[in-house]
C-alpha cells in the first residue's frame, strides 16, 4: 500500500520525462564533465537501457481497473513509472525503482497450464496478469492508453489545414508523428526482452538499438533496428603477458568475421524463433551486404530488425540525434519531409530502388548545411570541436566528432521552415545529380566518383555511397516531386490568400495524393518528362525576382 502510493505521488509529479538532455544547473555538485557525459547520448542511452532493465511488459484482461493493477504491483517494491498501451489487447509497461523488485515479481510468478501442449519453460520478463471472474468489474473501464501509431493521412491533412502558417504545419507535424516517451520506455524495454533471450550464450552481450528509433526522427510506427554487440565479451584480455603463465578460452574458430555473424545471428534467430514469447515470423537474411534476423514482436507490434557488429550505423544514428539537437527546425523539416516521401512512395518499407529514409535524411542534412548563413556545420567542423574522449575509429574509419553540443557554436541562420521547405525543393529540384555527389562531410558537393544515379557519400565509410541502391527513375521521381511540390506550395499560398474556404495547403496540400498520381500520369501517357518544367521554370523566375529572406538554393538554380 505505501508503495504504490509513493508511485501515486511520483507519477503526478513527474508525469512524462522526455529523452533530453537533463538540466545541467539543478545538478549544483556535478562538475562541468560530469554534466557534459550526462547529455551525451552514449549516457542517454546507458539510462534508457537502465530504465529498461528495471520492467516488464504485462499483458493484461480487459477489465482491469488501474488502481487494482498497481496495488498488486507495487507488492513487490516502488513503482517509478507506469503507462498502458493497446495493441491485440491492453498491455502495461511497469517501471520499477530498483531492480530486486523484478526478481520477487518473477520469484512469485507461475508457469500457465496449457491444454493439450507444453510451454517451453523460457521465463522472460513478458508477462500475463490473470484475475478470478469476482475480482475485476464486470463491465470494462477503460484504462488511459497510450497511442503508438501517428494518425492517418487524411485526418494530418485536415489538421494541417487548420494551422495559418507554414511553420505551425511542420511543427503540429512533428509533435503528431514524433516518437512519444512511452514509445520510446518500450522500445528500449524490447530491446531488453531480447537480451534476456541472447544472453544465456552470451551473458556478458549488449543489444543496442540504432536507427530511427534512437536517432531523433523517428516516427511513430518505425521499426526497431537492433544489433546485438559482443565488444564487451570480446574486448577485454586481449592483451599478450610475456614471460608469464596465462590462460585462454579455446574457442571455435570460423574462416571470417561474415562467417562468425552468420552462425551468431542464425542461433539467436532459433532462439527467438523457439523460446521468444510474443516474436513471431522470424526470417533469417544471412546472405545480405549485412547479415539481419528479421521478425514481429507482437505485443508491441514493432517489426524488429537484428543485426551485429553495426557500430559505425550506431555512429550514424549517435550524429543524426547531435543535428537533431542543434535546432528545432532540424527535426520539423526531417520528419514533414519524411512524410511527404512516404506518401509519394518515394520510400518504402520493403528493400529496393528507393530512396531510403537514411538517404533522404542525410539530403535533408546538407541542405541544411548549404543554407547562406548555414543551419547546422559540416561534420568535419563537428570532428574539429571533439574533445580525446569523442576519439573513435572503428575499423579504421575515423567517426570522432563531438558529442558535447554546448560547443557547437549556433550559426545565426533565421530563415522560417516556410521558407525553408520551399527552398529545399527548388535545391534538389535543381541539383545536378549527373555530375555532383552529397557529401556532408565537408558541407559542399563532389564530382561523382562513379556514375550511380545518386551519390550521397557515406560520412563515416568515405568510399561508399549510401544510395547505391537508388535506380535513374526513382531519381527522376524524387526530383519531379520536388518541381510540383515547390510549384505546389508557393501556389497554395496564392490561393489560400485568396479563398475564404478552408482546403487543403501548404504542407497539408503536398501531402495529397493526388500530387503523386498526377506525374504517374503524365508517366504512363508516354510524356518524358524534362528536367525542370515549363512550370517550374517560371516559378524559378518568380522566386529570383521575389526572393524573401534567405539565399542559398535559389541562388543556385
Ligand atoms: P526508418 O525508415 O524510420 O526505419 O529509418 P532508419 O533511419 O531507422 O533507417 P533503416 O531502418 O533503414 O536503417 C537503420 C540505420 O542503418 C540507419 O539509421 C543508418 O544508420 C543505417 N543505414 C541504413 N541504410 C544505410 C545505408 O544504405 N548505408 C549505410 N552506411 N547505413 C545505412
Ligand atoms: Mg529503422
Amino acid at each position: 500500500q505505501k508503495n504504490y502510493f509513493c508511485f501515486r505521488r511520483k507519477f503526478a509529479s513527474k508525469k512524462v520525462a522526455k529523452i533530453v538532455p537533463k538540466n545541467t544547473p539543478k545538478k549544483q555538485l556535478a562538475t562541468k564533465k560530469e554534466a557534459e557525459d550526462e547529455s551525451s547520448f552514449s549516457r542517454l542511452q546507458e539510462d534508457r537501457r537502465k530504465q529498461a532493465e528495471r520492467s516488464v511488459l504485462i499483458a493484461c484482461p480487459p477489465n482491469i481497473t488501474e488502481m487494482k493493477f498497481l496495488k498488486h504491483l507495487s507488492t513487490h517494491g516502488s513503482i517509478e513509472n507506469c503507462f498502458f498501451y493497446e495493441s491485440f489487447g491492453i498491455y502495461a509497461v511497469v517501471e520499477f525503482s530498483q531492480t530486486h523488485s523484478i526478481d520477487s515479481m518473477l520469484g512469485a510468478t507461475i508457469f500457465p497450464s496449457v491444454q493439450n501442449e507444453t510451454a517451453v519453460p523460457f521465463k522472460t520478463r513478458l508477462l500475463s496478469l490473470k484475475a478470478s471472474d469476482s475480482v475485476l468489474p464486470k463491465t470494462r473501464p477503460s484504462v488511459p492508453c497510450q497511442k503508438l501509431n501517428p494518425i492517418g493521412t487524411k485526418e494530418l491533412i485536415l489538421k494541417l489545414s487548420q494551422q495559418d502558417t507554414v511553420d505551425k504545419q511542420l511543427y503540429y507535424l512533428l509533435e503528431q508523428h514524433q516518437l512519444t516517451e512511452e514509445n520510446i520506455r518500450l522500445r528500449f524495454l524490447v530491446c531488453s526482452l531480447l537480451k534476456d533471450i541472447a544472453a544465456p550464450y552470451f551473458p556478458e552481450c549488449v543489444i543496442r538499438l540504432f536507427g530511427s528509433s534512437v536517432n531523433s526522427f523517428g516516427k511513430l510506427g518505425c521499426d526497431l533496428d537492433l544489433f546485438l554487440d559482443l565488444d564487451s565479451v570480446r574486448g577485454r584480455n586481449t592483451k599478450q603477458t610475456r614471460n608469464q603463465l596465462s590462460l585462454e578460452f579455446q574457442m571455435k574458430s570460423t574462416s571470417s568475421e561474415r562467417a562468425a555473424t552468420q552462425s551468431i545471428l542464425s542461433v539467436i534467430a532459433e532462439c527467438v524463433d523457439h523460446f521468444g514469447p510474443g516474436c513471431v515470423g522470424v526470417q533469417k537474411i544471412l546472405n545480405a551486404r549485412c547479415p539481419l534476423v528479421r521478425f514481429s514482436h507482437q505485443p508491441s507490434g514493432f517489426q524488429c530488425d537484428l543485426t551485429t557488429n553495426n557500430r559505425v550505423a550506431l555512429k550514424s544514428s549517435e550524429m543524426l540525434h547531435l543535428y537533431g539537437r542543434m535546432d528545432r527546425r532540424v527535426r520539423a523539416m526531417v520528419l514533414s519531409l519524411r512524410c511527404w516521401a512516404q506518401v509519394h512512395g518515394l520510400t518504402n518499407n520493403f528493400p529496393g530502388a528507393w530512396i531510403t529514409n537514411f538517404s533522404l535524411t542525410t539530403m535533408i542534412i546538407f541542405f541544411l548545411q548549404r543554407r547562406s548563413p548555414p543551419l547546422i556545420p559540416p561534420l568535419d567542423q563537428l570532428r574539429e570541436l571533439a574533445g580525446p574522449r569523442d576519439e573513435c575509429i572503428i575499423e579504421g574509419n575515423d567517426c570522432t566528432f563531438v558529442s558535447d553540443i554546448s560547443r557547437v557554436k549556433n550559426l545565426d541562420n533565421t530563415e522560417t521552415l516556410d521558407h525553408l521547405l520551399q527552398e529545399f525543393f527548388v535545391f534538389y529540384a535543381n541539383f545536378p545529380f549527373n555530375q555532383m555527389s552529397i557529401n556532408i562531410r565537408k558541407g559542399k558537393e563532389d564530382y561523382k566518383p562513379d556514375s550511380s544515379p545518386l551519390y550521397i557519400q557515406n560520412p563515416f565509410e568515405l568510399s561508399q555511397n549510401v544510395s547505391k541502391n537508388v535506380n535513374p527513375t526513382q531519381l527522376e521521381r524524387l526530383v519531379t516531386l520536388c518541381q510540383e511540390s515547390a510549384w505546389l506550395l508557393n501556389e497554395g499560398w496564392a490561393k489560400q490568400r485568396a479563398s475564404t474556404e478552408p482546403s487543403p495547403w501548404g504542407m497539408g496540400a503536398l501531402l495529397l495524393p493526388s500530387l503523386s498520381q498526377s506525374i504517374r500520369n503524365k508517366s504512363k501517357k508516354g510524356r518524358v518528362l524534362q528536367p525542370a518544367s515549363e512550370r517550374f521554370k517560371n516559378l524559378l523566375a518568380f522566386l529570383k525576382t521575389n526572393k524573401a529572406g534567405g539565399s542559398g538554393a535559389a541562388g543556385n538554380a
